[in-house]
């Protein structure tokens, strides 16, 4: 693989501004009783891939992560912003540009059996990913290693199983070598781990750090479990409600976060000794359905509503990013930060 040569560090992909709004559905619009609504999923988003680098993206479900992942993929068109591909702006739909796209920008869904298609042979979905990509020179050598990057060895005893024969671990790692077969430069992982078994997710996420290393890849890995962003992340960014709150290194992130919400979300992990959490902390904190929050986001910070911390211009005076004490790239959006006496 000659893209491997790129310097290690090498931006590779980035979003600026990245905005998405989902029109309401008409029930809801009944409910909500306004035309032209939208569901704010996803707003002024900034970040940065780098090859040999993991980003973790974490925050409690509906906050607009697999959104993110969605629209960096080019699965669904923005409603503002940019994604920029080694700097330049780039919009596919669909046919040959997006295949360029996707050869450089692979996707890991969260449930490795709904992205496999039970009646076709793991040498199928293989097959077809190198083919589409133009990678099936050598075809069997090529099956043979991807089975091997990911430690399906020897690979015959897997290139004519059927997806339900293999286990959940097994069909993730399958999922991971047909990313590989198109060559990507970045993956985008979506919680590609909390479908699992407790005890099989350490192994599937290192296996996702040897080949970021070995591949010099760019990972976006996409979890619930901030714990889990520590143990595999170089970068820790925390959304919520659609928008950034805090980032820096995920050291700094985990072990001294300055948002209100990233602490709540440190806090109320259940264990904070098991890497992997096995629950999303906050789930239980939330209603069924749409999150009407998304459609009539809380005005100034969108967690002020729930913040132990709040003073009045946060409900009034959407924070900017502010630098935390003197760690580099460490930030918060939170007006907490805005005066050095206030910040503790
Ligand atoms: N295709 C869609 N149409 C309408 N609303 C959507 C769509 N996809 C996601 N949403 C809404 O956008 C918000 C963010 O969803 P999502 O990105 O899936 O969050 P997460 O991955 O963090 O759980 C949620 O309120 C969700 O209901
Ligand atoms: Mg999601």
């Amino acid at each position: 693989m000659t893209s491997t040569k790129a310097p290690s560090g090498e931006v590779v992909l980035e979003a600026v501004g990245l905005t998405k709004h989902f029109p309401v559905r008409r029930r809801l619009r009944q409910i909500f009783r306004k035309e032209h609504e939208a569901v704010h999923a996803v707003d002024d988003v900034n970040l940065t891939l780098r090859r040999g680098q993991v980003v973790a993206l974490v925050g409690e479900s509906g906050s607009g992560k697999s959104t993110v992942a969605r629209l960096l993929a080019q699965l669904y068109p923005r409603t503002d912003g940019d994604i920029r591909l080694h700097g330049v702006s780039t919009r596919v739909k669909g046919g040959r540009p997006f295949r360029e796209y996707a050869a450089r920008v692979q996707m890991i869904f969260q449930d490795p059996f709904a992205s496999l298609n039970p009646v076709h042979t793991i040498r199928y979905h293989l097959t077809r990913a190198l083919k589409i990509h133009g990678n099936a020179e050598n075809l069997d050598a090529a099956l043979h290693d991807l089975l091997t990057r990911v430690s399906l060895t020897p690979p015959e005893r897997y290139l004519d199983k059927f997806p339900h024969e293999l286990s959940g671990g097994q069909r993730q790692r399958v999922a991971i070598a047909r990313a590989l077969g198109a060559r990507p430069e970045a993956l985008l992982a979506d919680e590609p781990v909390s479908m699992l078994d407790v005890s099989i997710r350490l192994g599937v996420l290192n296996l996702l750090r040897d080949l970021k290393e070995r591949l010099n890849l760019a990972i976006l890995y996409i979890t619930h479990d901030i714990a889990s962003a520590r143990y595999f992340a170089d970068q820790t960014l925390v959304m919520y409600a659609g928008r950034m709150v805090e980032g820096g290194d995920s050291e700094t992130v985990t072990q001294t976060p300055a948002h209100p919400y990233t602490k709540l979300l440190i806090d109320s992990a259940p264990d904070p000794d098991r890497l992997i959490a096995d629950i999303d902390p906050l789930e239980e904190d939330r209603g069924n359905g749409e999150p009407p929050s998304l459609i009539r986001p809380p005005s100034g910070c969108r967690f002020h509503p729930r913040c132990p911390s709040a003073m009045p211009r946060c409900s009034t005076d959407l924070p900017v990013p502010l630098q935390i004490g003197d760690t580099p790239g460490h930030w918060a959006a939170c007006w907490l930060y805005d005066s050095p006496e206030v910040a503790s």
